[in-house]
C-alpha cells in the first residue's frame, strides 16, 4: 500500500467513526496530513476542549494524550503509540514535589505541561512554553516554584525580573544536546540566516537567538518574516514542515541530532492500527485523577485566555 493510499482509508475511517485526530508539529508530514489539527501544546489542550467528536486520537506523547482525557472525561481517548513517552514528563514525581514544596510553602508551584497527570495533581497552574511568560506574569504571586524544565524556567525568570524563581535540574534531554558550538557551525554555515530556539535549549543557546517561541510561534514567526534564511534549534520536522510551507525560504536544522525518538516512534500504520482497534491505547484514569490533575490545567486556560 502507498503512504497516500494509507492515509485515504484513514481519513474514510476517522469520518465514519467520529475520530478527530490531534497532531503535535513534531509529527511526520504523513502524519500531520491526515490530522484535523496540529499544533503546538496549548493548542492541542484548547482543541480537545473545543472538539465535537466523541473520539480523539493523539499523535503526540502520553502527557498530550492525558491533557486530552482531563479536559474530555466523557470522551474515547487513544493514544496512537503506546511507547510515546516525554522523558521530561517523567523526571519528577508527586513525592519529589511535594518535599520540595515543604520547603518553600510561599511558593506558587508552577508545571510546564510537560509533567504526567498524577503530578499535576500537586501543582497550582500549568503551563507551556507559548504560555509560560503571560501565563505567570498573572499569577499574584511574585514566588514561583517551576518545575520540571529549568532552561523554560530560566527563560521565563528573565522576562519576568520582578518575580523571584526557585527551578530544579529537570528538562528535555533532546533539546539540552544543543551547545553554543552548534551555533556558532551553524552561523559559519549558514551566515545570512537568523535563529528561532525553542525555550526547552540552554540558556547560552537561548541567548544567541533572534527568536524563542514555542513549536508554533516558530513556525509562524518563520512563516511571516521577511527574512529568507532560518536556522531552527527545535526538534527537526519544523525545519521539514516549514520547507513545505515556505519553499522560496530556506530552513537549516540547528543541530542534526534534535530528534525526538518518541515524538518520532509513531508511524501512518500506528494511527491506522489504533483507528481500526488492533492497536493505539486507551486512556484509562480515575475521576479522582482527572478531578485533581484538572484544577491547574483549567487554571492555565483560564489564565491564558
Ligand atoms: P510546544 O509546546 O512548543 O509544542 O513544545 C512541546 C514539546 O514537547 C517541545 O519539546
Ligand atoms: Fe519531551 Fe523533549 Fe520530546 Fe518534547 S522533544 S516530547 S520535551 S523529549
Amino acid at each position: 500500500m502507498t503512504i497516500g493510499e494509507l492515509q485515504n482509508k484513514i481519513i474514510e475511517y476517522k469520518k465514519k467513526n467520529d475520530v478527530c485526530i490531534l497532531a503535535h508539529s513534531y509529527q511526520a508530514k504523513e502524519i500531520t496530513e491526515i490530522a484535523d489539527f496540529t499544533g503546538d501544546s496549548y493548542q492541542l489542550s484548547v482543541m480537545a476542549h473545543k472538539t465535537k467528536q466523541k473520539n480523539i486520537l493523539m499523535c503526540g506523547v502520553r502527557f498530550m494524550a492525558e491533557t486530552v482525557k482531563i479536559l474530555s472525561p466523557d470522551k474515547r481517548v487513544i493514544l496512537a503509540n503506546p511507547i510515546a513517552g516525554c522523558p521530561m514528563a517523567e523526571q519528577m514525581d508527586k513525592e519529589l514535589i511535594m518535599a520540595v514544596k515543604s520547603k518553600y510553602p510561599d511558593h506558587t508551584v508552577v508545571a510546564y505541561i510537560n509533567t504526567t497527570a498524577n503530578l499535576k495533581t500537586v501543582c497550582d497552574v500549568c503551563v507551556t512554553s507559548s504560555s509560560a511568560v503571560k501565563i505567570i506574569a498573572k499569577i499574584p504571586n511574585d514566588k514561583i516554584l517551576f518545575i520540571p524544565d529549568c532552561n523554560l524556567g530560566d527563560y521565563v525568570s528573565k522576562m519576568l525580573p520582578d518575580k523571584t524563581f526557585k527551578l530544579l535540574q529537570g528538562g528535555c534531554p533532546i533539546h539540552a544536546r544543543v551547545s553554543v558550538e552548534d551555533v556558532k557551525k551553524a552561523k559559519s554555515a549558514h551566515p545570512e540566516a537568523i535563529l528561532l530556539v525553542h525555550p526547552e535549549c540552554s540558556p547560552k543557546v537561548v541567548r544567541e537567538a533572534d527568536f524563542i517561541g514555542s513549536t508554533s510561534a516558530i513556525i509562524e514567526y518563520a512563516e511571516k518574516s521577511d527574512k529568507t534564511e532560518f536556522i531552527i534549534g527545535t526538534e527537526i520536522s519544523i525545519a521539514q514542515h516549514l520547507q513545505y510551507k515556505c519553499p522560496h525560504k530556506r530552513f537549516y536544522p540547528l543541530s542534526k541530532d534534535i530528534i525526538c525518538p518518541n515524538m518520532k516512534s509513531t508511524t501512518l500504520v500506528d494511527v491506522y492500527n489504533a483507528l481500526n482497534g488492533s492497536g493505539g491505547e486507551e486512556l484509562v484514569m480515575s475521576d479522582e485523577l482527572i478531578k485533581s490533575a484538572r484544577r491547574c490545567i483549567d487554571k492555565m486556560i483560564e489564565l491564558g485566555g
